[in-house]
């Protein structure tokens, strides 16, 4: 069978009123890919790079609300300094090389994580992409740099503190409301590339009941009919929310 004929195919399985509003995407294994190929991890990250449109293209015309990627954790910091300032050039170029295309698409975007450690450039070419697509009726590509999720969790407990809330009135709502960008919603379905089965502090608080997807591809290799894969994965699954599976199917009826 050909590509196409595959894609087709699994593309016949899919169930379009089942999509995944919330798709997570921990992009992994960069530095394998390189490798194995006998090049170096730099050159891996851009490979890496240039998957991202293939991706969040396919899964806008899915009906995907929002996509994260993760591009880059806080605890990526302690890489070597080459290798993260690589990486910090990359990020800033992809934003600004793909802003007219994303926009002309539709899409949204947002740059999600501490962003006040992030060099001010960084910062202020996603403020522009932002400001230029927050009309866009598309999807919302979420970029998760100098992301943690406990640290999140942290600077949303400082917000929260600040505030003055009282300590009885805090509840889960207030917490997911002072997470960074509230209107993101939870996480239906959670990708990870190359094997590796952890989260590595990606979406702590939104994964709570998020489908985890696990793959051996390695990221630079994921494409259109992987992303397929995963939905048709995620479509398998009965998410139960705590409840029985009997009474998933009274609430159907
Ligand atoms: C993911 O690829 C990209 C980042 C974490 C920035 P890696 O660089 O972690 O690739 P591996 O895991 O070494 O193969
Ligand atoms: C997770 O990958 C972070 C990103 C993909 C940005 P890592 O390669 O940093 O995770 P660990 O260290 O293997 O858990
Ligand atoms: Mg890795």
């Amino acid at each position: 069978m050909t590509r196409q004929q595959i894609k087709a195919e699994l593309e016949n399985r899919l169930d379009m009123s089942n999509i995944p509003a919330h798709i997570g995407i921990i992009m992994d294994g960069n530095g394998r890919w390189a490798k194995r190929r006998g090049l170096s991890r730099i050159k891996g990250h851009q490979e890496g790079a240039k998957r991202v449109k293939t991706v969040v293209r396919y899964a806008d015309d899915l009906g995907v609300k929002h996509i994260s990627l993760y591009a880059f954790s806080v605890e990526n910091w302690a890489r070597p300094s080459f290798e993260v300032s690589a990486l910090m050039k990359l990020i800033k170029a992809y934003i600004v090389r793909e802003r007219q295309e994303l926009h002309a698409e539709g899409v949204k975007f947002k740059l999600v994580g501490r962003l006040n450690e992030l060099a001010p450039e960084i910062v202020k070419e996603a403020d522009i992409s932002t400001e230029l697509m927050k009309n866009n009726s598309g999807l919302s590509l979420n970029l998760c740099i100098n992301y943690g999720g406990r640290a999140e969790i942290v600077d949303a407990v400082r917000e929260i503190v600040r505030s003055g809330i009282a300590p009885e009135k805090i509840d889960e709502e207030t917490i997911s409301r002072h997470l960074y960008w509230p209107e993101i919603p939870d996480v239906d379905l959670l990708v990870r590339t190359s094997g590796e089965m952890r989260t590595s502090n990606f979406h702590l608080w939104r994964s709570a009941y998020s489908e985890l997807y696990f793959t051996e591809v390695l990221w630079p290799d994921f494409d259109d009919v992987e992303l397929l894969r995963a939905i048709l994965a995620y479509q398998g699954r009965e998410r139960r929310f705590g409840m029985t599976s009997e009474q998933l199917t009274e609430q159907e009826i």
